[in-house]
């Protein structure tokens, strides 16, 4: 019996003991703005990178956003595994009244204010905590303490990484990893997004963008055997959301047709998603003038629906008014500029960034080669999360994942166990759902029995005390 005893404790010792993965290294790769079908099997014969990843690993079908499908608000969810309304991440713009706070994209000073950051702990700051290393590269955020942590290296995102930018960074975080300096390094690259918002997403400018990508990946999956990685390195590669095409001036919804600058009292955003806050006494009006206006639904708070997860936000405006996919709201011309302009160092241009002077500048013009603000957007995001146009991709490989292994859609509030799983950290309580990517992790039985031992372990416990 006591030998039979000691069997079984070491059984339980091992079966509670952390997968070998505790131990290894994780690359995060943040491509925003990547569409599913970029990678689509036939345009992966034209992606050598791509392609060579996706035999060696995982690749889903595609990944659905989070509601609102914008940068900012997936972002978060991505890194906590929650949804918008649980993190208070909900926009690239948000306005907190009882403070009258702005948050601008990231590029105003008081976006830097823990008020919007710390509505949940991303798993930069977990494994910060844990004492684990991270290196983040652009990451947009890495610079803000929040809960009172930094990660351990943060390259500030300062305006749109180049192609080298990120060339470089792939390698300095590998090189990282093989000295032991990183444990966790999350990179950031923007580029397919902005050729995606000023060309359209199937534009020739896009592909390029993409084509780019596909080369420094190719040096990677070459430079992590080169460095000896192969074996403790597992890399994820995933997007924010799509993009869909915008069609300039024949799909444009201009609010001040129908509402008086003086029925407001603040908007936030435009395009697809535009958070209203109507003045002291005009929220019917408003709301009534508003629900008129064809291609587009305005939401009183409570009526959003339930399935984006949204309308608990503490962010979350009295109205939100959401377009119909390809359609374009523009604020008025009325717009406020004091806060950009009222900043110690200028605004950095930012793609989705609201330059507001006269009229025509509220409409989403970028500066073309003209050097002029000329240019028309093609393309946009951030509409109804389930649109096809809105989905992004997934892919994973490493010691960890299967190989050349298909698996079905997950979402963004999916990725976060994925992450916490191979970086070897108990993951916060969150949204995702573990049924739909342990499919893609090798020996996830045994990952499944150490975190919850499950009736199988029992009736092996006791087959094997009464045996
Ligand atoms: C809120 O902030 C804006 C811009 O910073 C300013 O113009 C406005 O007067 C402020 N409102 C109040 C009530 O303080
Ligand atoms: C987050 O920041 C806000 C504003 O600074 C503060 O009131 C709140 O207590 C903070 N929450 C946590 C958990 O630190
Ligand atoms: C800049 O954009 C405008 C409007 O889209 C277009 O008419 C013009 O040809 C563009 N100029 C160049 C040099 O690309
Ligand atoms: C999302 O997760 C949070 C944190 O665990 C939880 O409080 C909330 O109820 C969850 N929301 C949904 C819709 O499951
Ligand atoms: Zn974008």
């Amino acid at each position: 019996m006591a030998a039979k005893f000691r069997a079984l404790l070491l059984l339980l010792a091992l079966s509670l003991a952390r997968p070998a993965s505790a131990s290894r290294k994780l690359l995060v790769v943040l491509l925003d703005g990547f569409r599913s079908d970029y990678i689509s099997d036939e345009a992966l014969e034209s992606l050598p990178g791509f392609k060579e990843i996706v035999s060696r690993g995982v690749k889903v079908d595609y990944l659905t956003p989070d509601f609102p499908s914008l940068s900012y608000p997936n972002y978060y969810t991505l890194m906590t595994g929650r949804h918008c309304e649980v993190h208070q991440m909900i926009g690239n713009y948000m306005w907190d009244p009882s403070t009258n706070k702005s948050f601008d994209i990231g590029v105003n000073r008081d976006s830097l204010m823990p008020l919007w950051w710390n509505g949940s702990e991303p798993l930069w700051v977990t494994l910060t905590k844990a004492k684990k290393k991270v290196y983040m590269y652009y990451w947009p955020g890495c610079e803000v303490e929040i809960l009172g942590v930094r990660p351990t290296y943060c390259l500030e995102y300062k305006n749109v990484p180049t192609d080298i930018n990120f060339a470089n960074a792939v390698s300095d975080a590998l090189d990282s990893f093989k000295s032991g300096r990183a444990d966790l390094a999350a990179i950031y690259h923007e580029r397919i997004d902005v050729e995606g918002h000023h060309y359209g997403p199937s534009s020739p400018q896009r592909k390029d963008a993409l084509k780019a990508v596909d080369t420094v990946l190719k040096h990677m999956t070459k430079w992590i055997q080169e460095r000896e990685l192969q074996d403790r390195l597992n890399v994820l590669i995933f997007s924010d959301h799509g993009m869909t095409d915008i069609f300039w001036m024949d799909k444009v919804i201009e609010l001040h047709k129908y509402v008086s600058p003086s029925d407001l009292q603040q908007v936030k955003d435009r395009g697809p998603v535009v958070s209203l806050w109507p003045a002291p006494g005009k929220h019917s009006e408003v709301l009534s003038m508003l629900r008129a206006v064809e291609h587009m639904t305005v939401y009183e708070k409570e009526a959003i629906p339930s399935r984006f997860y949204y309308k608990k936000g503490k962010f979350v405006s009295p109205l939100t008014l959401v377009a119909d996919e390809g359609w374009f709201i523009t604020e008025q011309p009325f717009r406020d500029t004091q806060d950009l302009a009222s900043l110690a160092t200028p605004p950095i241009p930012r793609q989705h960034q609201l330059f507001a002077t006269d009229s025509r500048e509220t409409l989403p013009f970028w500066m073309n080669s003209t050097g002029k603000r000329e240019g028309w957007q093609h393309g946009w995001h951030g509409y109804d999360n389930e649109l096809m146009d809105m989905r992004g991709i997934f892919l994973a490989f490493g010691p960890d994942f299967k190989s050349n292994f298909r698996a079905a859609p997950i979402r963004s509030v999916d990725v976060y166990n994925v992450m916490c799983n191979v970086a070897g950290i108990a993951p916060l309580p969150n949204n995702g759902s573990w049924s739909r990517v342990m499919c893609m992790l090798k020996g996830q039985a045994s990952w499944a029995l150490a975190v919850r031992p499950s009736s199988c372990t029992l009736a092996l416990i006791l087959l094997l005390l009464f045996a």
